[in-house]
């Protein structure tokens, strides 16, 4: 069957920020079929392609999008089990993230619960390699089958190809990639993961999957405002990677300030805490667009926000933060 492409259809209702523009071009794909023929229109007519799942993650330009947005709706969960100890949980692109968790953690399988209650597809978890609560996709994905719109070809790639890094990995560099499947190795037996500080309420007896998916929501109840009301991106800007001696100068001004250990001997460090206890900016708010009062990472666009608020607005941010601390931060959220 042909493929419905629709025409100037507004993006700001599919994305969570919810603001900006529309899509000159604009289709859904259930098939890797409906992908190949969403290419193929792109490239007869020469328009930039756009893969968007969930929307979590996203900042449309006012001016929306002057291509092609393909929607990905690929759905199917697939387990295989290895042995007793080990489980393949193979989901398809389209799949919401919280409802694999939901299904797996009700298997009793132990890896995705921590993830619990973050909004997004699964095909958008190892772009960004999402994270939370001491877990990374990068932990658990055995490998992640795409589509090469350049080759045609579908392959397989695994874990180490992704190159995964805190908030990073191949697909933010390659967008010739669409993500098909991603495969996690999810584990039948006991492996909680319960070291970061807000799940040391669980007692360590009665743990099971579901103990701790129940207590990560709880949590993020109480730090993040709920996205089916209000405009949000979950954390706006990435957590700093900076050199040692960087964060050891900031870290020598302000003592408390958490510091993580990262990839190649760089330091990770909390912007919650900077722009909270730093820079004073927790419920900051300039129109409709506020860092929300209960976790300051986390940017709040409220009725009537517009994506030009929001570019001014964290732009703003980024000025008081370096000017307090020298250091420049980058925003997690793609803007397209
Ligand atoms: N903090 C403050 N004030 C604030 C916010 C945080 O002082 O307003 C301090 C906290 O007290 C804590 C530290 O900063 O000591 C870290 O805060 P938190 O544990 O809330 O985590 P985060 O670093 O701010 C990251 C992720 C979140 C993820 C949480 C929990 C990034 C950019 N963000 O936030 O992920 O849910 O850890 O693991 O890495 C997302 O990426 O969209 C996201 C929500």
């Amino acid at each position: 069957m042909a493929l419905s492409i629709r025409e100037h259809v507004a993006l700001g209702p599919l994305v969570t920020l919810k603001t900006g523009g529309a899509a000159r071009y604009f289709t859904t794909a259930e098939t890797v079929e409906d992908i190949k023929e969403a290419v193929y229109f792109a490239e007869q007519n020469k328009l930039p392609l756009f893969v968007l799942g969930g929307g979590s993650n996203l900042l449309v330009s006012e001016e929306g999008f002057s291509g092609l947005v393909v929607q990905l709706k690929l759905k199917g969960i697939t387990y295989a089990s290895q042995s007793d100890a080990t489980c393949k949980l193979t989901a398809a692109a389209g799949e919401e993230l919280d409802v694999v968790i939901a299904d797996s953690v009700a298997r009793g399988l132990w890896g995705l619960e921590n993830l619990s209650h973050i909004p997004g597809s699964i095909g958008a978890t190892p772009v960004q390699n999402v994270g939370a609560y001491g877990v990374e996709v990068a932990d658990i994905i055995l490998e992640v089958t795409v589509f090469d719109c350049v080759t045609k070809k579908i392959f397989t790639m695994s874990n180490s190809e992704c190159y995964f890094l805190y908030r990073h990995s191949i697909f933010k560099e390659k967008n010739n990639l669409i993500i098909l499947l991603v495969t996690f190795m999810l584990s039948a037996l006991p492996n909680p993961k319960v070291a970061y500080a807000d799940l040391a309420q669980l007692s360590t007896s009665a743990l099971t999957p579901q103990a701790i998916r129940d207590c990560v929501i709880g949590v993020r109840a109480s730090k993040f405002p709920d996205w089916h009301t209000v405009g949000t991106a979950g954390s706006f800007f990435k957590n700093p990677v900076i050199p040692k001696a960087e964060a050891i100068a900031v870290a020598l001004k302000y003592p408390d300030l958490p510091t993580y250990p990262a990839a190649n001997g760089q330091i990770k460090v909390s912007l919650g805490y900077i722009l909270d206890k730093i820079c004073g900016l927790k419920g900051f708010t300039l129109g409709h667009v506020r860092l929300y009062e209960k976790q300051a990472l986390v940017l709040v666009a409220d009725a009537g926000a517009t994506t030009q608020e929001i570019k001014n607005f964290k732009n703003i941010i980024s000025k008081i933060v370096f000017e307090k601390t020298f250091i420049t931060i980058e925003q997690e959220v793609t803007e397209i």
